[in-house]
């Protein structure tokens, strides 16, 4: 269930070249005008600047370009992701206090947010750039008591899915690039990175460490990576509120990790191929030697699964792919 604070702000935005009455607004949402006029104040102290005219009625016109751990829980109506949650203006990267927390036996949950990191990491040991207050900058620990620390990996496809279905609702839709990028057209938006800590057959936490690229504007990103990636902004041309991006992604992950426990990996699998980038199409793929295949889908571990012209199939854990 959003909450009301939640459709007020998607009204509002859905408005943003108009204005929107109180009347109207307090019949939306089912609550009175004096409701609505005490969301408004509570909005316009967390920084949302809204504009209001006699006889017309609301508009907004700015989002805060900062989060803050009660203007993020205020709205959020998810049943566990995010009810603990760690907000830090600069960190080195919320990855290392998300290690340092789950130690400590923060609960199944917790969510570390920055709005910058400094030492932002990324898999493969590269580091992650993520600028101040442009995108979502967040670890999420998690305590799957039923999951084998095989299955572990699992886990990053499923936030994959909860991803695109986020973006989807923010009016982009996007891929999946193997093992676990979000992209659009051929540009990346958002990376996952999954640390475990485990000891024999049992997770003792998993980091789900993700980084979105939200309001960025292309020559906001280093020279390097600007032919390499994009944000939510360049690519629908509209400004969007980083706490509300927040609030979809966390139901989101909420309902698939749900799922995922309750269900299992396969309902998770069907979906992260129907959102696969290049699904069928033939590759070029680099191991000990260059060939070409078929990308035909993933296995169970989450490794790639791949076909010869004699519909021979192999999976495939680590490999240079030419996207
Ligand atoms: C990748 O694509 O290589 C993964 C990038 C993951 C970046 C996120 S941002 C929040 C969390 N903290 C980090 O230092 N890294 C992850």
């Amino acid at each position: 269930m959003e909450s009301n604070r939640t459709k007020l702000i998607e009204l509002l935005s859905n408005y943003s070249d108009r204005y929107i009455s109180g009347e109207r607004l307090s019949e939306q949402l089912g609550i009175s005008r004096s409701a609505i006029w005490k969301h408004m104040n509570e909005l316009k102290k967390d920084g949302y600047q809204i504009e209001a005219v006699r006889n017309k009625g609301y508009r907004i016109i700015g989002f805060p370009d900062e989060l803050s751990a009660s203007s993020i829980q205020w709205g959020l109506s998810t049943k566990w992701l995010g009810k603990n949650l760690i907000h830090r203006k600069s960190i080195d990267s919320t990855q290392f206090l998300g290690h340092d927390l789950a130690r400590e036996d923060a609960p199944h949950g917790t969510v570390i947010i920055a709005d910058h990191q400094t030492k932002g990491r990324g898999r493969l040991k590269r580091s992650w750039h993520s600028e101040d207050k442009h995108g979502l900058w967040f670890t999420v620990i998690l305590r799957p008591t039923s999951l084998e620390p095989k299955d572990a990996t699992q886990l990053t496809l499923v936030a994959a899915v909860a991803l695109v279905e986020a973006f989807r609702q923010l009016g982009l839709e996007v891929k999946i690039k193997w093992p676990n990028d979000v992209f659009s057209r051929r540009l990346k938006l958002t990376g996952i990175l999954t640390e475990m800590q485990a000891e024999q057959d049992q997770i003792e936490y998993i980091l789900l460490g993700i980084g979105m690229n939200i309001n960025q504007d292309q020559d906001q990103f280093p020279e390097d990576l600007r032919e390499k990636v994009t944000s939510l902004k360049i690519e629908t041309g509209k400004s969007y509120d980083l706490t509300q991006v927040f609030h979809e992604v966390a139901q989101r992950l909420e309902e698939k990790y749900d799922t995922f426990i309750e269900e299992g990996f396969e309902p998770i699998k069907k979906e992260w191929e129907q959102h696969a980038y290049r699904l069928n199409e033939w590759l070029t793929i680099k191991t000990k030697e260059t060939f070409q295949a078929k990308f035909v889908g993933i296995q169970h571990d989450g490794a790639l699964l791949i076909e010869d012209e004699l519909g021979r199939q192999t999976a495939l854990y680590s490999a240079e792919i030419y996207w």
